[in-house]
């Protein structure tokens, strides 16, 4: 199988792999679409350590949308042609292989698969380019969820607002994810007015970054006639 390698700052080459053999327990994907995160980016500009646990030498990527090839003989929860989103901290059995699971080779081995936990379905009104951004959706609605306070269980105050700050995919996972969970109002921030136009055609509330936030006292104003009671921005 053809597999991206890391080999080192701005150096990646494809290379030609053995097709991983298939265990009793274990299935077989192929890659439909992968994304390329940030701490790939980071890793390829910057060199090891910089990203993810990359190794030179070692397969790398981790945004993959896959179908389901080959399903050892024990496995009976999945079957071949399955579309399935291997979660990456569970694909490979190993949570420091997050980053590293083989999103940018052709196939990936996934030892004793459990469907929702190493491998889950996706639904086939989602195209494979949009099931590529799972994983950094699953980062973004975390951060929000984190971020918005809770009122027992699984419920989130009502009425509450949101500031992200960044418009890079993570920043508007979050802002989606807000939304979703039904905060009031999503304000996002940032230096990039490409950006800001984007999630301002989401429906978000654009910040320009331009200047050090709160300089004035009339930016203090306004953020308190927008936010109101944003405890977090009070500072209180
Ligand atoms: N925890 C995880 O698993 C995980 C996964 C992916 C990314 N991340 C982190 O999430 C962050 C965002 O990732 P991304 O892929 O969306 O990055 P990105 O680079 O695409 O977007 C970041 C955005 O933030 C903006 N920005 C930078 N400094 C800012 C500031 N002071 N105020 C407002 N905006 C600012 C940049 O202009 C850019 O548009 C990064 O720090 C990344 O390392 C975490
Ligand atoms: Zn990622």
């Amino acid at each position: 199988m053809k597999a991206g390698i890391y080999l080192g700052k701005e150096h990646i080459e494809i290379r030609e792999l053995p097709l991983p053999e298939v265990g009793k327990d274990d299935v077989l994907i192929q890659n439909l679409y992968s994304s390329v995160c940030g701490t790939d980016v980071a890793v390829f500009s910057h060199g090891p350590n910089t990203g993810h646990k990359v190794t030179v030498g070692g397969e790398f990527g981790h945004e993959t949308i896959s179908r389901v090839v080959k399903v050892g003989k024990n496995v009976t929860d999945f079957t071949v042609g399955e579309r399935i989103y291997p979660y990456p901290r569970y694909a490979k059995d190993d949570t420091k292989r997050a980053g590293t699971i083989g999103g940018f080779s052709e196939y990936i081995l996934i030892p004793n698969a459990r469907r929702n936990y190493s491998l889950y379905t996706v639904d086939e009104r989602i195209s494979d380019k949009l099931a590529s951004l799972i994983e950094p959706f699953t980062v973004g609605c975390r951060a929000a969820r984190r971020g918005m306070i809770p009122w027992g269980e699984g419920k989130y105050v009502s009425g509450q607002n949101a500031v992200v700050f960044g418009s890079g995919t993570i920043g508007i996972a979050a802002a989606v994810a807000f939304k979703y969970f039904g905060m009031k109002k999503v304000m996002v921030c940032d230096f990039s007015d490409f950006r800001l136009n984007l999630a301002k055609k989401l429906g978000f509330d654009p910040a320009v970054m331009a200047s050090p936030f709160i300089t004035t006292i009339v930016d203090a104003l306004s953020l308190l006639i927008y936010f109101r009671f944003a405890t977090a921005l009070l500072g209180l």
